[in-house]
């Protein structure tokens, strides 16, 4: 016990590790057993730096609220810095994060949604014109693939995405596979692989660099992201340094790219599971595809049972789970005093199967209604951090989906069992292969 806060089984001597080779097999899961075991309140070792994992709306908005300065978001996720780059994000001082957030938002406005909603159709639509009639695939692969295209082509432009070689998702592969559980304990860690790291993310900032100065030299505007950064300016007047966009890049890239592939990848997965159920958000893109309107966000507005069945994909497999804070001043909460130095976690996939929040939780269902507390459904995170990419998100989940459902069914391949949850990294995504049959729907 610690000022009242149980302690979760089973940890190894903190020379050992503590809890930290459970902890990294799979987060979601420990983490679960841990709520199991302690209830609201569950501190554990994370290999020399104790953690409390705070569970519940209460817990999650006494989080979200406190100031950084307290209890910090960028102290916990220093281990990023490498991968962004020095001078963004957590790499920045915090008046100039913020300002970089606000022109995150502004690539991210209702006009400029419009304008990347047919490019992720259009990118959709590529997809399955090489399809035939009938196959079987690795989805998650499939996803994978299709979201760096619609992330690239929307944050970069057309000529980027047109230009688009395998080095670039292999290089963005090799940085994802930086930003595992080992960052939450000792970003010193794995030397092997952050040196992997910094030279794919050197070569990144070339291939951007060539990208910007191109623009730059062609004299023209573009409708994308990359036009925002490059004309954005800090309250000082200054503009974004080249290296800064670049990090910009990769941040919001990193960002949004595989929480949407593991999203669109369960969403089939739950379309599949569910044949009732996606006979009637069928039955709504058919209805709204079969319309002559222009696939705009207004239209995407109109497909409310395809939106619900993403929300409760979200609810059931949320990709991020260890949303890490460090409290950097002595932080209470119920009467129990969480010390500086050690790190706060709150859980999505824990806090999603609340009976309290989600009568029957293990009940896959998109009608459900939304908790009257908005701090129990928390996919997005909240507060101050709440993900600055959310509705892109739901917006490109659904005109992915919009697409494929408009032209093709799908099943699964295996048992419903076998597309189980499992966290290779810090990400929750379906296991490996995420094998399904799609067969072109009849006219
Ligand atoms: C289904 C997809 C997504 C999920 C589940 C998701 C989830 C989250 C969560 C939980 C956080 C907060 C982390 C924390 O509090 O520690 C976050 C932050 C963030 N997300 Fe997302 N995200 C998604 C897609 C996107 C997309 C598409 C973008 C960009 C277009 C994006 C950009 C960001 C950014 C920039 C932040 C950082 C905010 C900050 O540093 O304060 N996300 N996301």
């Amino acid at each position: 016990m610690s000022n009242g806060i149980p302690f979760v089984s089973g940890g190894k001597s903190p020379q050992e590790g503590g809890h930290f080779e459970e902890f990294s097999q799979h987060p979601a899961f420990f983490l679960m057993r841990a709520w199991r075991e302690c209830g609201e309140l569950a501190e554990f070792d994370m290999g020399g730096r104790n953690t409390v994992l705070m569970v519940g709306p209460e817990a999650h908005e006494a989080v979200f609220r406190v100031d950084d300065e307290k209890v910090s978001a960028r102290e916990a996720y220093q281990f990023m810095v490498p991968i962004f780059g020095q001078g963004v994000q957590y790499g920045a001082p915090l008046d100039i994060e913020r300002q970089q957030l606000r022109m995150h938002s502004r690539g991210l406005a209702s006009e400029k949604m419009n304008h990347y909603a047919p490019v992720i159709a259009q990118e959709a639509e590529q997809w399955i014109a090489g399809w035939g009639e009938q196959g079987e695939m690795d989805f998650y692969e499939g996803f994978a693939d299709l979201t760096i295209k619609t992330s690239t082509h929307c944050l970069l432009g057309a000529e980027f995405r047109n230009s688009l070689t395998g080095e670039f998702a292999s290089l963005y592969h090799t940085l994802g596979a930086a930003a595992d559980a080992g960052g939450l304990q000792d970003p010193q860690a794995q030397k092997t692989a952050y040196e992997a790291r910094d030279a794919a993310r050197a070569r990144l900032e070339e291939l951007i660099t060539e990208r910007v100065e191109q623009r730059r030299a062609s004299g023209e505007v573009h409708p994308d992201l990359l036009q925002v950064y490059m004309d954005a300016t800090y309250s000082d007047g200054r503009h974004l340094s080249t290296s800064e966009i670049a990090g910009m890049i990769v941040w919001f890239m990193f960002a949004g790219h595989h929480t949407s592939a593991n999203t669109a990848a369960w969403v089939l997965v739950e379309l599949a599971r569910h044949p009732e159920l996606a006979r009637e958000v069928v039955a709504e893109v058919d209805q709204v595809m079969g319309s002559d309107d222009a696939l705009d966000l207004r239209v995407l507005r109109r497909m409310s049972v395809l939106e619900g069945f993403i929300r409760e994909t979200l609810r059931v497999h949320p990709p991020l789970n260890t949303l890490t804070r460090r409290v950097i001043e002595d932080f209470e909460y119920k009467g129990h005093v969480i010390e500086k130095g050690k790190n706060v976690m709150l859980c999505p996939y824990v806090a999603h199967r609340l009976e309290s929040s989600f009568p029957q939780a293990d009940t896959f269902d998109p009608h459900r209604p939304a908790p009257d507390n908005p701090f129990a459904l928390i996919p997005f995170g909240g507060g101050q951090r709440k993900c600055v990419g959310n509705a892109f998100a739901i917006l490109q989940v659904k005109v992915i989906f919009s697409v494929l459902l408009h032209h093709y069914e799908f099943d699964l391949a295996g048992p419903p069992g076998s597309y189980a949850e499992i966290m290779p990294s810090l990400i929750l995504r379906p296991s490996d292969p995420c094998v399904l049959r799609y067969r072109r729907r009849k006219a």
